[in-house]
């Protein structure tokens, strides 16, 4: 079985379901999706082609069908509540869940099926450019079904498979949340060049394409993020000056340390 020739199911179609659903029509615009979400009218507007998706309110309008794969893109919090009308749609599928914490131990059992892969991707699936970590346990997937996911996940960006669940928590706090860090140090920047007194669209406009260049130069360099920090950091220079502040008494590294403990800690709590 491939991807295009799959029955889709996706649970919740919010930020991170009508990504995903978009990534894969953009790849495989005859995919057969069906996407149930309470707030049908926000799926559909975050779907780019909204014709090709058939939409549901509810999960009870899709009980009698059956699918390829079920893709579970709800709230963790959201899934206790909606476990039993999902559990018979998982029967005879491949189940790749996207939701923060939750264990695929837990989904199995709650599931009565095997197939299962728990994933952690990122909100640059909006652009094709997630980076999204997978596990499943080896002897309950078969190589078809870890092809499959894949394939799926491929359709949003990189995707790496880990070899320990609890890594997935790991980088759940990395890949998963960083997108979160990155845009807070974007805001704070734009606001720190208005303090400086550059006019607020200037300053958004520099800040943009500043962490672009950054990423792009990160992502075709060999040298490490410590050699391209030197690189930058002309001694006595803006940059050190700058640096010398960020790096006084390792408070950025401890900053980063402590945010990263917390991430991590709260997905570890959400799969509780
Ligand atoms: N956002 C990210 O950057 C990101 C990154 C990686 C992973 N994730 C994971 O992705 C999942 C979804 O996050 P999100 O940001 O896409 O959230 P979201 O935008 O709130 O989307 C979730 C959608 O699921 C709907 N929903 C709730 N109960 C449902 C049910 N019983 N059946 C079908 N749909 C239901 C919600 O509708 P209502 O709003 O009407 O309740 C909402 O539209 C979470 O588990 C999160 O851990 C998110």
């Amino acid at each position: 079985m491939t991807l295009a020739s799959s029955r889709l199911l996706f649970v919740g179609c919010g930020n991170m379901g009508a990504a995903i659903i978009n990534g894969i029509i953009a790849q495989h615009p005859k995919a057969e999706i069906v996407g149930v979400d309470p707030t049908v009218d926000r799926a559909r507007s975050l779907l780019k082609r909204p014709d090709r998706v058939m939409l549901c309110q509810s999960l009870d309008d899709v009980k009698a069908e059956r699918f390829d794969i079920v893709v579970l893109a709800i709230k963790p919090q959201m899934f206790a509540q909606a476990a039993d009308e999902i559990v018979p749609l998982t029967r005879h599928a491949l189940t790749i869940s996207i939701m923060a914490g939750l264990k695929t131990t837990a989904l199995r059992q709650k599931f009565e099926s095997d197939r299962v892969v728990r994933t952690m991707p990122n909100l640059a699936a909006e652009i094709g450019d997630a980076m999204t970590v997978c596990f499943a346990e080896p002897h309950f997937i078969s190589e078809e079904d870890r092809v499959l996911a894949t394939e799926l996940l491929e359709c949003i960006g990189n995707v790496e498979w880990l070899s320990r669940e609890a890594d997935v928590d790991k980088a759940t706090a990395i890949s998963g949340s960083g997108p979160g860090y990155v845009f807070a140090i974007a805001e704070n920047l734009i606001d720190a060049a208005v303090e400086e007194g550059l006019e607020p669209e200037v300053a958004d406009r520099l800040v943009r394409q500043m962490l672009l260049g950054s990423a792009k130069l990160f992502a075709a360099t060999r040298r490490s993020a410590t050699e391209l920090k030197v690189a930058v950091a002309s001694p006595k220079g803006t940059t050190q000056a700058g640096l010398s502040v960020l790096e006084n008494e390792n408070a950025l590294a401890r900053l980063i340390s402590q945010t990263v403990k917390a991430a991590h800690m709260r997905a570890r709590e959400l799969g509780n």
